[in-house]
C-alpha cells in the first residue's frame, strides 16, 4: 500500500463512543446507527449490554454481560465510505472505570441525553472525563417522540451542569404527542416526523429559507410561527457552530431525535461523520505521534477474559495510533521489551469478529493473550513509546481480601493479578503489613471477583471491611522534605502502594482528608493516578 492510499484509509476512520445515564437510549441509538450502515438488518440485533435492574446476585447474568460485552465491545460498519468504529461502554455505573479507560480509545463521543430527564448523574461524570481530555462531543438529545423539557431549557441545563458551551445544529418542531418534525439548521431542510415504523429511512424536504410558505403547508401555520420565533432566539442566543472549537473540545453541537423511531437519526450520523475527526495524534511521553506515520504504534485499553475457564487466555484490545498493524508480523511489547506476532489478530465487524491481515490507526483490534498484557501497555514497530494517559481513579468502595484455602495462595494470588490487569478493581498493598485491599466502582465488583477466582483460578476469598473513604494518589514534586517525613510517619497506617508502586494514601473521610492536606500543604493529594494535564 502507498503513502496515498495509507492517508486515504487512515482519513475515512471515525472512532468514538457513545455515553449516557443508563436507560437514556445508548443501546437503541447504536442499533439505530448500524441499521444506517446496513451492518444490521432490523432492531433488535444488538443485545442489551446492560446488567438488568434485580439482576446484580446473579451470575449467571454476569457471564451472560461478559459474553454480550465482547460481541459489543467495538461494532464496526461502513457508511457513505466513512469506516465508523464505535467503541461500547457500559453504562452500569458499577463499571465506570471500564468506560473511563475506553475514554482513553475514542477520537470523539456523542453524549446522549433523555429529554424528560434531563442531565443525569452518570452523563455529568462521563463528560467530565471528555472535557478534561478535550474530547470533540456531539449532544443527541433523545426521546424527543415523548413529553419532556424545553429544548432552550434543556440546553441551559447541559451548559450549567455539564459545563459545555453548545450551539444546536437541528431543532425540534413540537414535542411529543405534537411532534411534528425536526428542522436541520446547517442544511436548511424539514425532517417531518411520521412515527413510522423504526425500519424506515425519513426523506428530508427542502425549504427556500424559513420564510418558505411551504413550511407552513408541511406543520401548519403555529408550528411554523413558533419555530421561527424559536430559531430566531437560536441565532440570538447560541454561537454559530464553528468546527475548529467543536474538535478543540470548546463548542458541543446540538441534534433532537428519537432513537426508538429512527428520528433525527439520519441527520445526526450524515453531522457527525461531516464534523467528527479522524484518528486524532497521541501523546506518547517520549513524542506526540501522528496517526499517519509509517510505522506502528498502538495500546491497550481493555482486557477480556476468555469465556471459557478452561483456556484461560485472553483478548486484549489495542487501539492503532500508527501506522498499519499487520498479521504476523513482530511487533516490540516495550514494557516486557520483547518481541510478540499474532497469527490471528481479529477485527470487529458491527457483530461478529474476523481475522484480518491489516488495520490502520483509529481501528481497534483484537490479539489473543495469555498473560503478555496489561492496561496501558505500549506495542510498536520498534520504537521507544509509552503511552500515556490510562489513568486509575479513585474506587469508591475497599475491602480488606484474604485468602480462605491457605493451600492455594498461588492460584489466589495469580488471579488477583490477573484480574487486576483486566481493570476489574484495584489492588493496594499497605506499607506497614502488606494487607491488600481491593478497591472498587461499584459493590458488584466484589461478588464478581470472588466467583471469577473460584470459577477460573480454584482460589477462594473471603472479604473483610474496612472505613476508606478516597483513595488518594501522592504527588512528591516539591515537597518538603521534613513534611513528607513526618506524613509517612503519622500516617503509616494509612499508607498503600498501587500496583505500580505508587504511593497512595487511603482517606478514611473527607475531614481527616482535608485535615491532612492542611497540615501538610507541600503534598498533592490527587483522586486520579496521572497527575499532569491529561490528553487524548
Ligand atoms: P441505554 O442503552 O442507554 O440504557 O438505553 P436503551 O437504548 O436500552 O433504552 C432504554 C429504554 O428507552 C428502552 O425501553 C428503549 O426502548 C427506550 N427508548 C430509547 N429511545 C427512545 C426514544 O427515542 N423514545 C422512546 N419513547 N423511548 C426510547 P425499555 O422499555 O426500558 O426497554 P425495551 O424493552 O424497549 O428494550
Amino acid at each position: 500500500m502507498n503513502k496515498k492510499q495509507f492517508d486515504k484509509e487512515v482519513a475515512r476512520r471515525r472512532t468514538f463512543g457513545i455515553i449516557s445515564h443508563p436507560d437514556a437510549g445508548k443501546t437503541t441509538l447504536t442499533e439505530k446507527l448500524l441499521l444506517y450502515g446496513g451492518a444490521i438488518q432490523e432492531a433488535g440485533a444488538v443485545k442489551n449490554n446492560k446488567i438488568k435492574k434485580g439482576a446484580t446476585s446473579d451470575f449467571m447474568e454476569i457471564e451472560r454481560q461478559r459474553g454480550i460485552s465482547v460481541a459489543t465491545s467495538v461494532l464496526a460498519f461502513e457508511y457513505k465510505n466513512i469506516k465508523i468504529n464505535i467503541l461500547d461502554t457500559p453504562g452500569h455505573k458499577d463499571f465506570a472505570e471500564d468506560t473511563f479507560r475506553t475514554l482513553t480509545a475514542v477520537d470523539s463521543v456523542i453524549v446522549v441525553i433523555d429529554v424528560a430527564k434531563g442531565v443525569e448523574e452518570q452523563t455529568v461524570k462521563l463528560v467530565e472525563v471528555c472535557r478534561m481530555r478535550n474530547i470533540p462531543m456531539i449532544v443527541f438529545i433523545n426521546k424527543m417522540d415523548r413529553e419532556g423539557k424545553d429544548a432552550f431549557d434543556l440546553m441551559d441545563e447541559i451548559e450549567q451542569k455539564l459545563g459545555l458551551r453548545v450551539t444546536p445544529l437541528s431543532f425540534p418542531i413540537g414535542m411529543g404527542y405534537d411532534l411534528k418534525g425536526i428542522y436541520n439548521i446547517h442544511k436548511q431542510n424539514i425532517n417531518l416526523f411520521t412515527g413510522a415504523s423504526s425500519k424506515d429511512i425519513h426523506s428530508t424536504t427542502a425549504i427556500e429559507n424559513l420564510d418558505d410558505k411551504l413550511l407552513d403547508q408541511l406543520v401548519g401555520d403555529k408550528a411554523a410561527g413558533i419555530l421561527r420565533d424559536e430559531l430566531e432566539l437560536v441565532t440570538g442566543i447560541y454561537p454559530n457552530f464553528n468546527r475548529e472549537e467543536y474538535l478543540a473540545g470548546d463548542l458541543q453541537p446540538v441534534f433532537f431525535g428519537s432513537a426508538l423511531h429512527n428520528f433525527g437519526v439520519k441527520e445526526l450520523l450524515d453531522g457527525f461523520i461531516e464534523i467528527a475527526p479522524a484518528p486524532r495524534p497521541k501523546k506518547a511521553e517520549e513524542r506526540l505521534v501522528q496517526p499517519n506515520e509509517s510505522d506502528f504504534s498502538g495500546f491497550v485499553f481493555k482486557i477480556h477474559a476468555n469465556m471459557d475457564p478452561k483456556h484461560r487466555d485472553r483478548l486484549a484490545f489495542i487501539k492503532i495510533v500508527s501506522g498499519v498493524f499487520e498479521r504476523n508480523k513482530a511487533y516490540k511489547h516495550i514494557r516486557l521489551n520483547k518481541n510478540l506476532k499474532f497469527s490471528s489478530p481479529n477485527a470487529f465487524f458491527a457483530e461478529k469478529k474476523e481475522i484480518v491481515d491489516e488495520s490502520f490507526p483509529g481501528d481497534i483490534v483484537g490479539l489473543h493473550d495469555t498473560g503478555n498484557f496489561k492496561i496501558g501497555d505500549t506495542l510498536t514497530s520498534g520504537e521507544t513509546l509509552h503511552y500515556k494517559g490510562i489513568p486509575a481513579f479513585s474506587p469508591e468502595h475497599f475491602r480488606y481480601i484474604n485468602n480462605s484455602d491457605p493451600m492455594k495462595s498461588k492460584q489466589l494470588a495469580k488471579g488477583i493479578d490477573q484480574l487486576m490487569d483486566e481493570g476489574v478493581a484495584q489492588l493496594f498493598t499497605l506499607e506497614l503489613n502488606g494487607r491488600k485491599i481491593i478497591g472498587t466502582v461499584g459493590a458488584l465488583q466484589f461478588e464478581v471477583i470472588q466467583y471469577r477466582l473460584e470459577h477460573e483460578y480454584g482460589a477462594s476469598c473471603s472479604y473483610e471491611n474496612l472505613n476508606v473513604y478516597k483513595a488518594c494518589w501522592i504527588e512528591t514534586k516539591d515537597v518538603n522534605s521534613a513534611e513528607f517525613k513526618d506524613f509517612k510517619r503519622v500516617k503509616a497506617k494509612f499508607l498503600a502502594h498501587d500496583k505500580r508502586d505508587q504511593l497512595v494514601f487511603l482517606a478514611d473521610s473527607s475531614f481527616s482528608l482535608q485535615m491532612t492536606q492542611q497540615k501538610y500543604p507541600s503534598i498533592k493529594f490527587h483522586f486520579v493516578s496521572e497527575f499532569e494535564p491529561m490528553e487524548a
